[in-house]
């Protein structure tokens, strides 16, 4: 049997980096990744494995996995408000999945750390200069004369992130997330009256529930909620993730611990754990069998995540799963899916396959985002809410059809809220049926078009409905547009 060629934190750096970043300041990249070194982790190994353990489940069909939140984080955007309504979003969604599947979710925020971007082009034309491109906020800035590389903006994440994260845990541990006051994660400012009596009428049954628990002495919230991980209602799971992109940095984060006793069967054991967050993920443009990314993730003990595009062949995937795998742990590896609703007919049977029989335990989660962004005419990068709803249907289809599961979604969603109390309009259509008139008037993202709350919780409800109607025996697997026809009464072109 060939042995694993041996790893280290810094064994990438032999090999090809794709979307690399120049630093003319090497001697204060130096420096910055010299101080990141010594700064304590942002997450344990603990709650790294816990998360782990939590994803197996996700892959036997006992846990339903969220992850989403922004394409970038910025630095501007860390407050109060910002991180509270993503919070207040994503345990808005994930209570009305819960409603319609009565599984626990497994929440992971792109948050407290997502702030590298990949760039399809290293410059960009603006006007009559040719300037880098902007690569998120812990490398350069998005003004046109801030584009140079600058080392210290990646001490500024992890401090951004170590801000962020200490608000979550704070926000987590003092009731925001308490099953007794849902109405606390403000749906104040959701106009459609349709939307708003859904979300009351399950925050009502639920609260009849917690009431009648109480009342035959025991409070089922925190075992219906999360499949009795934790033991107080109030208290959620609630796990962070972004793109390993920028490899100096997460090896500068990545620590030789102690491998908690509840996993290990070795006395002693230590591993390697990238401390900087619970979950990375290699993004579709550095997943390269022999490049330095997927060097980097193969020796991490944290679960990651693999976009999947239309890019991928199958025997390639298999290889990859091989070498960040090797041991077959479950858990371990998340599939992203993200083809695009008119691409994922093509490829996900194939690939759903081709895992199968490698007999890699694998987590499927789709992301509809990614494969399907356009530019409007407005010249305003944007996503149709039809076509995510496309890909999401067409993806639980597929794999139901192969006996295989769709295990969770990936979206990029934000709660934010301009002064006025109004949401983002960066994506069309859904129930408030936003037009592309309506793009302008508050597109805040930097870079990729986000639904709105209202958009958010019209996923949440249609994915809701399809596992309540599949609990109920209504329908085994979902009709192609089943999920859209709900909706707006008519299947997209
Ligand atoms: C992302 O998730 O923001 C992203 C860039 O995705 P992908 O790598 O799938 O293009
Ligand atoms: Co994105």
């Amino acid at each position: 049997m060939s042995s694993k060629p041996s790893w280290s934190p810094s064994s990438w750096t032999s090999k090809p980096v794709a979307q690399d970043v120049e630093y003319p300041d090497r001697k204060g990249l130096s420096k910055v990744l010299s101080k990141l070194e010594t700064l304590p982790p942002l997450v344990t190994p603990s709650e790294i494995e816990r998360l782990r353990y939590q994803l197996s489940l996700v892959q036997r069909n006992e846990a339903f996995l969220l992850h989403a939140g922004d394409c970038a984080e910025s630095f501007d955007a860390c407050t109060n408000e910002n991180i509270s309504a993503k919070i207040g979003l994503i345990l808005s969604f994930s209570l009305i999945l819960i409603w319609g599947a009565r599984l626990p979710i497994v929440r992971i925020g792109r948050i407290a750390g997502q702030y590298a971007k990949p760039r399809s082009s290293r410059t960009e034309q603006v006007g009559d200069r040719e300037v880098l491109s902007f690569r998120g906020d812990n490398v350069n800035g998005l003004d046109i004369d801030d584009r140079t590389p600058d080392p210290e903006r990646l001490l500024r994440a992890y401090f951004h992130s170590a801000t962020t994260l200490n608000h979550v845990r704070g926000l987590l541990t003092s009731g925001f997330a308490s099953l007794h006051q849902p109405r606390d994660w403000s749906l104040s400012h959701v106009r459609s009256p349709s939307l708003r009596n859904e979300f009351e009428s399950i925050v009502e049954d639920l609260t009849d529930a917690l009431d009648f628990s109480r009342t035959i002495g025991q409070d089922a919230g925190a075992s219906f909620e999360l499949g009795g991980a934790k033991s107080t209602v109030g208290e959620v799971d609630f796990y962070t993730s972004h793109e390993g992109l920028m490899l100096d940095y997460e090896q500068a984060l990545t620590r030789e611990c102690p491998v908690p006793k509840s996993v290990s069967s070795v006395p002693n054991e230590k591993a390697y754990y990238n401390t900087s967050a619970h979950f990375l993920w290699i993004g579709d443009r550095t997943r390269q069998l022999d490049g330095g990314h997927v060097e980097y993730f193969r020796g991490i003990k944290n679960p990651i995540g693999i976009k999947v595009g239309p890019s991928m062949q199958s025997d390639e995937l298999v290889r990859l799963l091989d070498i960040v795998n090797s041991e077959k742990v479950p858990g371990r590896v998340t599939l992203i899916t993200r083809y695009g609703a008119g691409k994922v007919e093509n490829y996900l049977l194939e690939h759903i396959k081709a895992v199968k029989l490698s007999l890699h335990p694998v987590v499927w989660i789709c992301d509809p985002m990614h494969g399907n962004t356009l530019t409007s005419n407005t010249g305003l990068k944007t996503r149709h809410f039809r076509t995510i709803i496309n890909e999401l249907t067409s993806c639980i289809r597929i794999h139901s059809e192969c006996d295989s599961r769709l295990g969770g979604v990936s979206l990029e969603f934000t709660g934010e809220l301009n002064d006025e109390g109004f949401s983002v309009t960066e994506c069309l259509g859904g129930s408030m049926e936003l037009s592309e008139e309506q793009l302008g008037l508050r597109y805040q993202s930097f870079c990729d078009p986000r639904l709105n709350f209202e958009q958010s919780l019209d996923v949440a409800f249609l994915i809701s409905k399809h596992y309540k109607d599949e609990r109920r025996g209504k329908q085994k697997g979902m009709e192609k547009d089943v999920l859209f026809t709900e909706l707006s009464g008519k299947p997209s072109s």
